[in-house]
């Protein structure tokens, strides 16, 4: 392979085009400004910048360069002439690079917090729409207690909240301007970092140019925010693949989710929930990647930082993928309430109330857990529900048994009495509903 192929990075760099253009624009300004080059080169050149970014929007292509900064010299002088050749003035790649993936992180933190908020917006219009469906809560992939399926689902919008929240984090110490460290030492021109931030709308300037051009903390953070989404994601897709199961049959996702087997004829795949799942290994194979490519890295600027954009870029375009399919995903799925009804028979989901309910007669409740154990183990016995035992076959368990056990035991009873702050009671539910939605306005 040619040596000069082997390090290019053109192929992938070439995204960043626009955010170099800025970059180059306000850098231009700057030296204008500062009288480090006279204004009227520096208009020349703008007006170049200018015209190689709606180029480049009509598709024109650059020069075939080593990477991005190159090629955007290259097709300036091509357009202005030798001119063109003054905007590198008290700068380097190094420093510009770094700025170009901070313009570019800004965009796409943007954009990915908007699709967040669209699929915390399914979430919640699914909610919504099934308030009154109960189904078996489960711990340990065990029934455990009856919960309203709109509580379970937007244990996930919270999830997204905290990832919007990792997100608007790094935004905040990304906002640093890295331009005017130059190579690693800074510059003798009489630059102004500050006018460069302004103008650029970074609220900073980066305080020391070593670590400037050597940092990539700010990717770092953002791949791992974007490894926890992931992580919420495959969490979701898996229960949407589980619930979807014949076994579980709870709920149905539309076709255009799913596709068909190549052999049996009668199947319909939870694909697009698989596939989810899956990518969020390779998110964070990015992570990883990226904090090796880090690790013992010495100071300042080395090539092996040019390996951050294959990670990142792969992760911004993973993340955006998957968010903007689970959404439409979500809100179209068709929720089965009378088979997670009937679901809440199983599994004696009442056992906690029963056992409840002799703890608010004086009973201490490790007592109580032990007489309901029993009665459960007995109904085992006799193949019946909790809800179908009689007064008097509770009392042989134990005397504080009285009629009001018995109306403790209905699905719909338990889900209303779990009334704690955060709780699945309709009310408690109906609340977080209302407090999300303020969120996500
Ligand atoms: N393409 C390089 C990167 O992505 C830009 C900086 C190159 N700097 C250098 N001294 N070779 O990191």
């Amino acid at each position: 392979m040619n040596p000069q192929a082997f390090i290019a990075s053109l192929s992938y760099d070439i995204r960043l085009a626009p955010y170099d253009v800025q970059g180059s624009i306000a850098h231009a300004r700057m030296l204008a400004k500062c009288r480090i080059i006279p204004s009227r080169d520096a208009k020349r050149i703008i007006k170049g910048l200018e015209a190689i970014l709606s180029g480049l929007g009509r598709g024109k292509r650059l020069p075939q360069e080593e990477d991005i900064h190159f090629a955007i010299e290259r097709e300036l002088i091509r357009r202005i002439g030798p001119v063109g050749g003054k905007l590198h003035t008290a700068r380097s790649r190094n420093d510009q690079i770094a700025l170009d993936l901070k313009l570019y992180l800004r965009d796409q933190i943007e954009l990915i917090t908007r699709e967040i908020i669209r699929l915390q917006k399914a979430i919640v219009f699914i909610a919504e729409k099934n308030m009154d469906v109960v189904m078996p809560g489960f711990t340990h992939m065990q029934h455990a207690q009856p919960i309203l399926f709109a509580h379970h689902i937007l244990a996930y919008a919270w999830m997204l909240e905290r990832d919007k929240g990792r997100f608007a984090d790094a935004w905040k110490r990304a906002d640093e301007m890295p331009l005017g460290s130059a190579a690693l030492a800074g510059t003798s021109f009489p630059i102004d970092r500050t006018y460069v931030a302004k103008l650029l709308g970074f609220s900073r300037v980066t305080p020391n140019s070593i670590d400037t051009v050597s940092d990539r903390d700010f990717l770092v953070e953002f791949i791992s925010a974007a490894a926890l989404v992931m992580t919420h994601l495959s969490r979701l897709a898996e229960e949407l693949i589980l619930w979807s199961s014949s076994e579980f049959n709870m709920i149905r996702l539309q076709n255009e989710f799913t596709s068909g087997s190549s052999i049996m004829p009668q199947k319909r795949n939870p694909d697009v929930a698989e596939i989810i799942r899956g990518e969020s290994g390779r998110i964070y194979g990015n992570l990883i990647a990226l904090l090796t490519i880090l690790k013992g890295l010495p100071l300042s600027y080395n090539r092996d930082l040019q390996e951050d954009k294959p990670p990142f870029f792969d992760t911004v375009d993973t993340l955006q993928g998957c968010l903007a399919v689970a959404g439409p995903m979500i809100a179209t799925m068709v929720v089965r309430a009378d088979r997670m009804r009937a679901l809440c028979d199983r599994g004696f989901l009442a056992a906690t109330e029963l056992a409840d309910y002799l703890t608010e007669k004086g009973i201490p409740f490790r007592t109580a857990h032990g007489v309901v154990k029993r009665i459960v183990a007995y109904c085992e016995g006799q193949r019946i529900r909790l809800d179908e035992l009689t007064l008097e076959e509770l009392r042989r368990f134990d005397t504080h048994f009285d009629s009001g056990a018995l109306r403790v035991l209905s699905v719909d009873q338990v889900v209303h009495v779990k009334d704690s702050f955060g709780g699945t009671s309709p009310r408690r539910v109906r609340e977080q509903l209302a407090r999300l939605k303020k969120l996500i306005r």
